[in-house]
């Protein structure tokens, strides 16, 4: 049976919400000196990221070579979910530049189905806040809402997961030996995690080299009409921003598109599915439902900071990498760019809190296959991890070449 199949192939269906997370603090700020070993726990070399991409903030640091293969090992270790099946690889595909293609929502510990789409990580060093709520506000904390989220890796505790992987003794030497200091801590594995995801960076992409590299060729005319619309008559660089030099496509703050109200009274009926690669199939919302608990409203910001105006409001996102990231919005509601842009089209679903800067932009076919391949013009080049070696640290040994990470142009190997 179609459904069963689906089932075991494990990721390849959603079913409905489960809320998971606690809620961060909105209000805590980031102490700027997050152990007293800074120093050796931070390269200095920044002067590598591709074109395109602004300066990291200065809350995050470009990390060392140890902290980053340290960092990967885990991100990829099944052993750090409560029954030892589910890694942070698992629902941040690096093939789907870290998102999950497969599901609108993202599957978890046993099989239960989270509240929301696994958004990509290309870039997340830039974040201000993370998730779609913006609910934390540091990457190296971020880490343990789905290391102790019950539909994610379920562990019971923090300590419960600093004992884990003190028992998995491969790990302890590599801690001592990155974080001399420190060993193995809340704070050390938040920061390898980190570590990783930081040199998760996406740059150079056509468009770069089109808007800030002056290849003129690097963009066909439809793709240029396409951005004269991203900036123009549709009105999308007012919230995925474009700056002078450099663009992370997103304002970093929360907009109601309407995409949270229309899931609360205009609930889709079937799911797309991607079985391979541009196959999809619709599978009826109630026989997703079947497998899930049932779904609660999903009120985005709202649950962070209790203030009315931020009612269905989500995180913009950064559109760099779009084209592999689908399906799309905070909960995976639309399957393709052209949905996505068709959406905006018709203004955003009508609801009181709708951003003022949507409405209706009377794009006509041909503008919306502009945009559409405009938004394809956004794929980068993933400088560090296509290019090193890249295959985690198989013995402490391994990383004894300490130093600040560095990014090679694709093509140059280590
Ligand atoms: C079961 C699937 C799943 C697993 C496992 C998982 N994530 Fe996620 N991740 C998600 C979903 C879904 C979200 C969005 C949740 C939300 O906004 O409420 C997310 C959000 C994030 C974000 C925020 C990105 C942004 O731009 O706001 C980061 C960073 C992240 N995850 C890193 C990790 C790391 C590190 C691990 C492993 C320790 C991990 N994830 C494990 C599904 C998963
Ligand atoms: C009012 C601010 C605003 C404007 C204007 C806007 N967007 Fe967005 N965009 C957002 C927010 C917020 C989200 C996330 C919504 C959600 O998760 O439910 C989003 C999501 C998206 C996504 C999905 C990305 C992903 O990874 O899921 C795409 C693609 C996108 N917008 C493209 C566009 C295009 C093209 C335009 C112009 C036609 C546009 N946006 C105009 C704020 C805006």
């Amino acid at each position: 049976m179609k459904l069963s199949v689906l089932w075991l192939s494990g990721f390849a269906f959603s079913a409905l919400l489960v809320g998971g997370y606690a809620f961060g603090n909105p209000g805590a700020q980031v102490p700027r000196d997050l152990t007293q070993s800074e120093e050796r726990r931070s390269g200095t070399n920044n002067a590598h990221l591709p074109l395109g991409l602004p300066p990291l903030p200065d809350t995050v640091q470009w990390p060392t070579k140890a902290a980053v293969e340290l960092g990967k090992r885990l991100f990829f270790d099944r052993r750090l979910s409560f029954n030892n099946t589910l890694s942070c690889a698992m629902c941040h595909l690096q093939e789907n530049a870290f998102a999950s293609n497969q599901s609108a929502k993202a599957v978890g510990f046993e099989g239960r189905t989270l509240q929301r789409n696994a958004p990509s990580l290309l870039n997340v060093a830039y974040q201000k806040w993370l998730f779609h709520d913006g609910r934390e506000n540091h990457i190296e904390w971020q880490v343990w809402l789905p290391l102790l989220s019950p539909v994610e890796m379920a562990n019971p505790s923090i300590g419960s997961v600093i004992e884990r992987v003190r028992h998995l003794d491969d790990y302890i030497a590599v801690f001592e030996k990155t974080y001399p200091e420190e060993g193995l801590t809340p704070n050390t594995l938040g920061h390898a995690l980190a570590a990783y995801e930081i040199t998760l960076v996406s740059g150079n992409s056509r468009f770069d080299k089109w808007r800030f590299g002056n290849d003129d060729g690097a963009m066909s005319a439809q793709e240029k009409a396409g951005f004269a619309l991203f900036v123009g008559k549709a009105g999308c660089s007012n919230c995925h921003h474009i700056g002078e030099q450099t663009a992370l496509f997103t304002d970093m703050q929360f907009h109601n598109t309407g995409i949270g109200y229309k899931a609360m009274v205009d609930p889709v009926s079937s799911y797309k599915v991607e079985l391979a690669k541009g196959v999809f199939i619709d599978v009826p919302s109630s026989d997703v439902e079947r497998y899930s608990e049932k779904p609660i409203n999903d009120i985005g910001r709202f649950a962070v900071t209790l203030k009315e105006e931020d009612r269905w409001a989500y995180k913009t996102p950064t559109l760099r990498d779009v084209s592999k990231t689908g399906p799309y919005m905070h909960d995976g509601s639309l399957a393709t760019l052209k949905e996505v842009v068709n959406y905006y089209n018709g203004g955003g679903y009508a609801n009181e809190g709708l951003s003022g800067r949507l409405a209706p932009l009377n794009l006509s076919a041909r503008e919306i296959e502009a945009l559409v391949a405009f938004l394809k013009t956004l794929d980068g080049e993933l400088s560090y991890w296509e290019t090193s070696t890249n295959q985690g640290v198989e013995s402490p040994a391994a990383i004894a070449d300490d130093g600040p990470v560095v990014l090679r142009p694709p093509g140059e190997r280590e």
